[in-house]
């Protein structure tokens, strides 16, 4: 179990190179499936739970957006990356925002830091509109490959030489499958409507603009290989309470 004094001391100490994660092909491949699913939204009001250094708000306009995150040097290092852009220090099962306000709440690789997603999961919905979208992103559950394939990950990131720290051991970084993620959503009043699979990290390690990974991550046709590969899971639901 990871207390939030812990994950906010870790996340602090990430805070100044975390930006540089998303030219990492999971992180990239993971952007661009959040930017698929909003494509066809106009969200007047977009909260963003978890955000980190802020990437993900340069798919929003600078008036609608608002980002929250437990860590006070993510908040500081986003506000300097974004300045347009809004952040505050908050917590995901406390978020400072009334009742049904927002049309669309992010929440990008937050829950799996605790053992009790649901507080959280409860605390999102409680924000958004009826009709609203949710989307989370997880570690993916179904994943297989990537027991043999760590070892060769290592291998390249060494070989690499990765601008920034390695993930720590010790902190809780639960997994979740498309089935746990549907289920999850219906018992806080959440429809799944759509789904994303970011593939495997050991391939096209910082490349993420290569033919293969594009075909092989977030494609419905190819699900079943997705699924036991991709390291990330991407679900979209809507409000239905
Ligand atoms: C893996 S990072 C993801 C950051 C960003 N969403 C992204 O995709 O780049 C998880 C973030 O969630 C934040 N976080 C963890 N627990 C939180 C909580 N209870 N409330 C708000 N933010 C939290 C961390 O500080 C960290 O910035």
């Amino acid at each position: 179990m990871s207390g939030k004094q812990t994950v906010t001391e870790h996340f602090d100490s990430y805070a100044p190179t975390w930006h540089l994660r998303i030219k990492q092909h999971p992180y990239a491949i993971r952007y661009r499936v959040v930017e698929r699913m909003v494509a066809g939204l106009s969200p007047k009001t977009v909260v963003d739970v978890g955000s980190g250094t802020g990437e993900y708000c340069q798919l929003f306009d600078p008036q609608t957006y608002i980002g929250y995150d437990i860590s006070p040097e993510m908040v500081k290092h986003s506000s300097r990356l974004y300045p347009t852009h809004k952040f505050e220090v908050g917590d995901a099962e406390q978020i400072p925002q009334p009742d049904a306000s927002a049309d669309l709440t992010l929440d990008i690789a937050v829950i799996e830091y605790y053992d009790d997603p649901l507080p959280h999961m409860r605390e999102l919905v409680r924000i958004t509109k009826p009709e609203g979208t949710v989307i989370v992103a997880v570690p993916n559950g179904d994943n297989r490959s990537k027991k043999p394939l760590n070892g060769l990950a290592r291998l390249i990131d060494r070989l690499l030489v990765r601008p920034y720290k390695p993930y720590k051991k010790d902190i809780l970084h639960n997994a979740h499958t498309l089935k746990d993620m549907r289920a999850l959503g219906e018992s806080v009043g959440l429809k799944m409507v759509d789904y994303g699979y970011c593939s495997l990290r050991v391939l096209m390690h910082d490349r993420p603009n290569t033919a293969l990974s594009e075909v092989w991550s977030d494609r419905h046709s190819l699900d079943w290989l997705s699924s036991k590969t991709a390291t990330i899971l991407v679900c979209q639901y809507v409000k239905t309470v």
